[in-house]
């Protein structure tokens, strides 16, 4: 028998969701006793899952698809025109195989090393500083790293622009107004740097080596056999760069994760590789990064009895799922020791989407994020003290992406031996 959907009440909710932010599902799920509500978002109907066996059903290309899915203020701005995240099928299998050949073990521990001189480089400077913007350094060491490794040349003039209008991409996510202009403004100019250094690789002007992000990229062709259009080809290669940069936040979180869970640095400094591997899918677990995800129903199909029709708009809780309790034990305690024996489910840990890589649209970079989240908490932990003064730490939990107020400042940086 057919169930009924819960539903919200209200002709729209889009301002409910930019005014709850993280807890927009939770709440919702609260209020309604149910993992399944029905809405209205962008005008239009929407339903809102969660929990593990929805999280299966999002990740089951049967029944969804994501062409359509991001509306126009965040393709200009965070994901850019025609990329991965909005192709379906053969031709998102296609892309998808480009950007998952560029994570060979070799060339990421080309990039774990990469990151740590870039880390070590900043050490003599930060010694003479008063203070220290722990996020904004982190984006621009993730930056250097990023281009270094994707063949792409940076001059030291440019590094800070250029860190910055990642950064301004990923920040425009959640933000409307000045926020969510500034990300376009910065995707613009973005694009432009990139695809004239694509226009210059292809005409032999400009050679990175054939491994790299930016010669794959510029030379990859779609799945009949044709180039990607200069455009298209930048907005990859920043698909690439631009989450490198977004490492920068897991940074701060783990900084902060250390300085409220003092007990935890003798641990990470002994270097012992479970522990730190635990701490850090910890942080992906614990701290909000991606609040949800869409997708659109290719089809009308009943799921455990609730009725879905084609083209509606269905929203995962993806921070939410991190933190339910019938999935997590004490789910909102931080504790690195609850992955010692956790079994990994594809669909209950989706802090960067779920199921599998290959086949669907989990991300690419999860392999480099905790990769890099690693070097970056030995870099803190290992080659450097330094004091955390009083400042405002707690983060917002309505803006999204979210940051500790302050963005994390540190100061009396000395070298450890
Ligand atoms: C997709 C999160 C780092 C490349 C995604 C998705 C999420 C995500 C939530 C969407 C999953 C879905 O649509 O079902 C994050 C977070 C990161 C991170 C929180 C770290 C802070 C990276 C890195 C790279 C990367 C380092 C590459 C070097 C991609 C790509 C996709 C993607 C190419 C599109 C996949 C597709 O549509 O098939 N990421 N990501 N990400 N990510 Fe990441």
């Amino acid at each position: 028998a057919t169930k009924q959907i819960p539903k919200e009440k209200g002709l729209d909710q889009s301002l409910t969701l930019l005014n709850e932010g993280y807890r927009y599902i939770p709440n919702r799920r609260r209020n309604q006793q149910s993992d399944i509500i029905q809405t209205r978002l962008l005008g239009k109907k929407a339903i809102l899952i969660s929990g593990e066996e929805a999280a299966r059903l999002f990740y089951d290309e049967n029944y969804f698809k994501r062409e359509g899915v991001a509306p126009r203020r965040i393709r200009k701005s965070l994901f850019g025109e025609h990329g991965v995240q909005g192709l379906d099928d053969e031709e998102h299998k296609h892309r998808k195989l480009m950007f998952l050949s560029l994570m060979t073990p070799e060339r990421l521990e080309e990039i774990k090393k990469i990151t740590m001189q870039q880390w070590k480089k900043k050490i003599d400077e930060w010694k003479e500083r008063d203070r220290v913007v722990l996020f904004y350094e982190a984006e621009e060491v993730m930056c250097r790293a990023a281009c270094e490794w994707a063949g792409i040349d940076l001059s030291e003039e440019e590094v800070g622009q250029r860190a910055r209008e990642f950064g301004q991409m990923i920040d425009a996510f959640g933000g409307v107004g000045e926020r969510n202009r500034r990300g376009k403004r910065a995707r613009d100019s973005s694009e432009k740097w990139i695809q004239k250094i694509v226009k210059q690789i292809r005409a032999n002007k400009q050679k990175p080596a054939e491994n790299t992000a930016a010669y794959i990229i510029s030379f990859h062709r779609d799945h009949k056999g044709k180039r990607l259009d200069t455009h298209t080809a930048a907005v990859e290669i920043i698909n690439v760069l631009r989450p490198i940069v977004a490492i920068g936040r897991y940074v701060v979180f783990g900084a902060l994760a250390v300085h409220d869970h003092p007990e935890t640095l003798p641990k990470l400094r002994a270097g012992d590789d479970t522990y730190t591997t635990m701490f850090v899918q910890e942080i992906r677990r614990y701290y909000p990064f991606t609040p949800l995800l869409g997708a659109i129903a290719r089809k009308d199909f009943h799921w455990k009895g609730y009725p879905f029709t084609k083209d509606t708009l269905v929203m995962l809780d993806v921070h939410g799922i991190n933190h339910r309790a019938d999935l997590w034990e004490d789910p909102d305690v931080f504790m690195p020791e609850r992955f010692k024996e956790w079994e990994g489910s594809p669909f209950a840990f989706v802090p960067q989407g779920g199921g599998d890589h290959y086949m669907g649209h989990r991300c690419a970079g999860e392999w480099i994020t905790v990769m890099l989240m690693q070097t970056s908490l030995e870099f803190l932990t290992n080659h450097i003290t330094y004091d955390v003064p009083e400042q405002d730490l707690s983060y917002s939990m309505v803006r999204m992406p979210t940051i500790p107020k302050s963005r994390f400042v540190i100061r009396d940086v000395e070298e450890r031996e």
